[in-house]
């Protein structure tokens, strides 16, 4: 297996590649390649030329429908042409962001219908689904830590104009079996990083997790469940720690202090090799 990050807030050591707040990696297993969410505008694309990347024959797979992770769609989608696009179908929710009162747009910047006309090809699922033999798509995570709690500035509004928490019942991470154990590729981890990692193994049957990449939303959730995912982590014994995006300098600083032999900077063009 190669994973290959290909947007992401912070730029690694390869020239030419750019940086955007948002996620997008690419996968090899044996001869299946899939990207798993498509950056926030063009870095996608861009950032798989600089880095030789062949996105022909690709397949798409969506962690949950916030613009940050799904607004590169389209870009990605000119240059694939006719694609399977794995995805839960919330991921065209209606959502916002809520800051001192004030709603921005947060979810998809696109219609079903324009990608569909695009040649995506959505396969949506709301549960778990094994999307080539092997690689597995969580479907929804259940929310069984006590300190994983949703965002309340991460809200939906309904026809009256209430607003509510938004569930983000489409977050989904990917899991990868390897001889050894599992790789978990998450994409914002809204569910809770922990939860998401138990539900890896509930899903394959697999209960040792031997790496885990990807936006682990710990920037924005507070001293308390840092400090408890941090605890939490230590008994998944991990080999490969490889946090990024919506985790966060201070999150990232405290994990790669718990963490030292495991944590692995992980910017764009960052691989990981299991
Ligand atoms: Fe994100
Ligand atoms: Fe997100």
């Amino acid at each position: 297996m190669r994973v290959v990050t290909l947007s992401e807030n912070s730029a690694g050591l390869k020239k030419g590649v750019l940086a955007e707040h948002g996620f997008s990696a690419y996968l090899e297993y044996a001869d299946f390649k899939l990207i798993f969410d498509a950056g926030q505008t063009t870095t996608t694309v861009h950032n798989a030329d600089f880095l030789e990347i062949d996105l022909e024959g690709v397949s798409i797979a969506l962690s949950h429908g916030h613009y940050d992770h799904t607004g590169g769609l389209v870009n990605l989608l000119r240059r694939t042409g006719p694609v399977t696009v794995y995805a839960h179908p919330d991921v065209f929710a209606t959502r916002y962001f809520r800051r001192k009162g004030a709603l921005r747009q947060n979810g998809i910047p696109f219609d079903r219908v324009d990608l569909e006309g695009m040649a995506a090809g959505f396969k949506f699922s709301r549960r778990a689904q094994e999307i080539h033999p092997g690689l597995w798509l969580t479907g929804e995570v259940p929310r069984l830590t006590e300190f994983e709690t949703a965002s309340d500035d991460l809200v939906i509004t309904s026809e009256d104009g209430k607003t509510t928490v938004d569930p983000l019942l489409d977050d989904q991470a990917l899991v990868v079996v390897l001889t050894r154990g599992l790789f978990v590729l998450l994409g914002c981890a809204h569910s809770g990083m922990i939860n998401t990692l138990e539900h890896a193994k509930e899903v394959t049957g697999v209960d040792t997790i031997l790496g885990v990449a990807g936006g682990t939303h710990l920037g924005f959730g507070g001293k308390v469940k840092l400090q408890k995912t941090v605890d939490a982590l230590r008994s998944f014994d991990l080999e490969i720690l490889a946090p990024c995006h919506c985790t966060g300098f201070a999150a990232a600083s405290a994990l790669a202090a718990t963490y030292p032999d495991q944590f692995v900077n992980n910017s764009v063009g960052t691989e990981i090799e299991l």
